[in-house]
This record gives C-alpha cells, structure tokens and sequence, in this order.
C-alpha cells in the first residue's frame, strides 16, 4: 500500500489513502501524516474499522489524548466503563432508556471544540460507526480563510482584543449574558489566534461559543460578532463530509470549526471522538 494524500477540491480537508490505522505507523509516516494535517486541517480516512484502544493508540502517535472538558459525573460514557478520554457521540439508548452518550440528536451549530477551556484540546479524532441514511454531516470551516476575508478596518478594530467564549453544553444556543456565567465554562481567549506550528493567524470566533468582544458596548460587540459569524461560516470557506461507516476524520481545533447538519430522531447515529491535548491560545496580532 502506498500512502497518498489526496486534498479535496474544496477548501479546507485531503482524504488519506493507502494506510490501516490499526496498525502502528513508522516515524516516517506519522511525520508525513501530521504534517498533512497541518496542512489541510482536516484529515479524511476512509474505510477504518477502529476499536476504542485502537483509535486511542493511532491518536497517541500525534500527541498526548486529552481528558474531556465535561464533569467525569456528568458522562454518560463514564456509567458505561469509559475513562473520560472518549466521547460518544449518539443518540442511542441502553436498555433503561438511557442515553449512552453525548451531543445526542439534531442540528449542532458552529463551533471550536474545548475554545471555553484555558488550553484547549488540538486535535479532535472522530470514527463514524453507526449513521443515519441521510444528514448527520459535518461541515468543516477554514478558520485561515476566515480570518483573510475580514475587511481591514474590522481587523484594526479587534487587533489585540479577546472574545468571551462560554458554552453552556446546549448545541443550538449561546450562553445568556444577563445569566451569571456561574457553573458555565468559560474562557476569554485572543479573536485571533496564531497558530503554533504553522505560524499562520486564524480567526478564532463562532456562533455557538463566542459571546462577547472585550471592550465594546453589548450593541456594538453583537453587530460585529454577527459579522465574524457570517465570515467565519461563508460557503466559500467550507467543507461538508458526509459520513459513512469506518470513516475517521482528524482536525485541527486552532484553525477550523465545525457543525452538524440535522438528521432523523428515528434513526440511530454513533460516532467516537478522542482529543489530542493542547496549549493556552496564541495572540495572532
Ligand atoms: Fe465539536
């Protein structure tokens, strides 16, 4: 097999070929498999079928795989035998009606996994084993794009400035800033990010975790978070993957967000997800 990296005629993501992920990697191959990823922020492979230890040991050859952000007694997964490093990602039930996992049904809106947390994970690994016929997609958003897109003087305007990001474990609404942000975790982190390997600024914004911009009046920072929004989530910007079983996506939370796309409650959809730990966010002005 000969390992090729094929990037997709869109503009963020590449399709990896050529490699079983259950087998361990030679340096070799690890190096050129990082280096594209940091190059296309999104790795596709296909056809994988990864058990949870599996995943996890292909996940620990890029770096260190993180403990989740939610509370180990607020898991689902922990009740299940799992050890805070894996996230079910279903709407599937145990025979009492439980849900056995997390992030369960519907439409989830764009976002940057663990943005609301002092260092925020690197890298999210996530292997699709049980899908629905039909949605469910994930669409993938360049955050290096994004930030290239802003108009000049918007960007004169927030150089230096940060974003609040809170997240409040609900997929289709911000945090309520009347509320107090007491039990909500939340970070404030630089609108722009420069990223750590690739030296590239990025925007580091979206709409289901971004709340407000430090320094403007609530008006002001509204109009303009409303703006990077729509910049941040262009089409031009965007991928949509559309899962099928044994696929393993891998991407990097510093330059890209994501989203979900809305799928039947009837129907059973499971993915498992594992992090690779990260640092505090850089500055990009
Ligand atoms: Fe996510």
């Amino acid at each position: 097999m000969t390992l090729t990296i094929t990037p997709f005629d869109s503009p963020i993501g590449a399709e990896v070929t050529g490699i079983e992920l259950r087998h361990a990697l030679d340096k070799s191959m690890v190096e050129t498999i990082y280096q594209a990823w940091l190059d296309n922020i999104v790795l596709i492979f296909r056809g994988q079928s990864l058990s949870k230890d599996e995943q996890i040991a292909f996940a620990n050859q890029f770096g260190n795989v993180g403990i989740r952000a939610t509370p180990k007694d607020a898991q689902n997964e922990v009740a299940n035998g799992y050890d805070g490093s894996i996230m079910l990602v279903t709407n599937q039930r145990d025979e009492r009606g439980n849900y056995i996992g997390s992030l369960q049904d519907g439409e989830m809106w764009f976002h940057h996994d663990m943005s609301y947390r002092p260092e925020p994970h690197k890298a999210t690994l996530l292997h699709a084993i049980e899908l629905p016929s039909t949605g469910g997609n994930t669409k993938f958003a360049n955050q290096y794009l994004a930030y290239e897109n802003i108009p000049q003087e918007i960007k004169e305007l927030l150089f230096g400035r940060k974003v609040l990001q809170a997240y409040n474990f609900t997929m289709l609404e911000k945090v309520d800033l009347k509320e107090s942000l007491d039990g909500i975790q939340h970070q404030w982190q630089p609108i722009f990010v420069r990223h750590p390997e690739t030296g590239k600024t990025a925007l580091y914004v979206s709409r289901l975790i971004s709340a407000a911009i430090e320094g403007l009046e609530r008006q002001e920072s509204d109009e303009i978070l409303g703006q990077l929004i729509d910049i941040a989530e262009d089409p031009s910007v965007v991928y949509e993957h559309i899962w099928q079983p044994g696929d393993l996506a891998m991407w990097d939370n510093r330059c890209s967000t994501h989203a979900r796309t809305d799928f039947p409650a009837t129907e059973a959809r499971l993915l498992r997800r594992c992090t690779l730990e990260g640092a505090p966010m850089i500055s990009g002005s």
